[in-house]
């Protein structure tokens, strides 16, 4: 089947690779002509560990293209997959511009019985829209269908989501688009993924409530760690003993500097938006975004706090800026607002990601960025690690011990036994923990 994806951001790339890996002929289109030249010399814009072999062996063996023209990609493809960008509107609410442009091309393109598929996280009532701009655009009397078939990778291990993911849900009430969209996806059937059949509403609405829950489950962990800090409890165990009831699960309560991404700060705030057009409070979003801001700004206090109430002509060296592992993705990072109340509070940041540095580097080219977390801790009053990369979860103590100026660790991720580090000489804080609220107790 010939596909075109439009759009060769972060889900349109890992979808038009992974789709030709599926063994379908794909033509990624996008308007960014330097983005596409890469792409066609197989440099790849983006950190996704396994992408690149995926590209560029489905490129070898003739399966996976780029271009820039849509109209001719549009008229040569059976499938459309929509994964254009969403980006919020100051209100909260997705600006929805870029579909709506590929929607009117598909209308002005159609040349036969085509589906339109829409990967990107859109409101609640878009694959309607998308179907009435291409009704109103198309001067052919040509049938097609609108799709929406929600994404649910995650940055960082993306290729491994998409081979093997937990569901794939298709929302559609054609059975021709159906059945195209389970040949697209035969082989994950023939994996036994369970497959959720159901209209384009629900669809869509199953994306949203589905990161809505999980930006839920982080937004409850950082209170419950809030909370251990006042009481003196231990926010890892209490996440441990609720995540063995199976009914609540372990994963997605990591306490942490609060969520970030292209995808939970985006949708929560959308999830509160629509609810709100459509004449609801949706108050458990509504508190998840205001606990998410809360908990960022609360660690630059705790960071305050640990650095003996004074940051002002202090140097921090700060481990970590994307906003989580694997990714060079920055975009609504913890680490910005830490970076930020650190400089406002007038202290310097000496600053070391495996990857996110250069994207860090074009908004805040007043942080020193350093070779690595040594270099970053040399000469420093203590470090700050604000993601969970592999690499900062084995630092060599003794090494840093020498070479800050105090040994001092706020660890916003808990990657360090408290009792451990401590022993090596560290003043330690981390999120929720006993150890913490000792510490804490032993400063006041
Ligand atoms: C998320 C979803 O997990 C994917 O299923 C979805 O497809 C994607 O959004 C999307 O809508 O495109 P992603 O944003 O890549 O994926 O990242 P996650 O791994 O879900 O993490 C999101 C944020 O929550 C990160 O800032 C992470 O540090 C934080 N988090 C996550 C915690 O603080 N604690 C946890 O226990 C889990």
């Amino acid at each position: 089947m010939n596909i075109c994806v439009v759009g060769s951001g972060y889900v349109g790339l890992v979808t038009g690779a992974c789709l030709a890996d599926f063994g379908m002929n794909v033509v990624g289109v996008d308007k960014d002509v330097d983005k596409v030249e890469a792409l066609q010399r197989c440099e790849i814009p983006i950190y996704e560990p396994g992408l690149a072999t995926v590209v560029r062996t489905n490129m070898d063996e003739g399966r996976l293209r780029f271009g820039t023209e849509l109209g001719p990609a549009i008229e040569q493809a059976q499938a459309i997959f929509i994964a254009v960008g969403t980006p919020s509107r100051p209100d909260g609410s997705a600006d929805l511009s870029f579909v709506e442009q590929v929607a009117k091309s598909i209308g002005e393109h159609l040349n036969g019985f085509k589906i339109v598929i829409t990967k990107s996280t859109v409101p609640i009532g878009t694959g309607q829209k998308i179907d009435k701009i291409i009704r109103e655009v198309q001067t052919g009397q040509h049938e097609f269908a609108v799709v929406s078939n929600p994404e649910f990778l995650r940055e960082g291990s993306a290729i491994g989501d998409f081979r093997n993911p937990d569901r794939v849900v298709i929302g559609s009430v054609d059975q021709r688009a159906i059945d195209m969209m389970l040949d697209i996806y035969s082989p994950l059937r023939v994996a036994d993924v369970p497959f959720v059949i159901t209209n384009v509403e629900s669809a869509e609405l199953i994306k949203y409530a589905s990161n809505g829950f999980l930006a839920t489950k982080v937004s409850f962990i950082n209170e419950v760690a809030h909370l251990c800090e006042r009481l003196g409890a231990d926010v890892e165990t209490v996440a441990r003993g609720m995540g063995l009831d199976t009914r609540i699960g372990p994963q997605f309560l990591h306490p942490g500097p609060g969520f970030g991404g292209s995808c939970f700060p985006k949708d929560s705030r959308a999830v509160v938006q629509i609810a709100l057009e459509h004449g609801l409070h949706f108050q458990i979003m509504e508190s998840v975004v205001a606990v998410n801001q809360a908990t960022k700004e609360r660690m630059v206090e705790k960071i305050s706090q640990a650095f003996d109430g004074g940051l002002k002509g202090k140097t921090v060296a700060v481990l970590g800026l994307s906003f989580k592992p694997d990714t060079d993705d920055i975009r609504e990072s913890p680490a910005i607002e830490i970076v930020k109340g650190l400089l406002d509070a007038g202290a310097s940041v000496r600053a070391f990601d495996p990857a996110a540095m250069e994207a860090f580097r074009e908004d805040w080219p007043q942080v020193e960025y350093c070779d690595n977390s040594y270099d970053a801790a040399a000469g420093a009053d203590g470090i700050v690690i604000a993601t969970e990369w592999n690499q900062f979860k084995a630092l060599e103590l003794r090494r840093l011990k020498e070479l800050l100026k105090r040994p001092l660790i706020v660890d916003l991720r808990n990657l360090y036994e408290p009792a451990k580090i401590r022993a090596a000489g560290f003043d330690y804080f981390s999120v929720g923990r006993v150890g913490a609220q000792q510490e804490q107790r032993q400063e006041a």
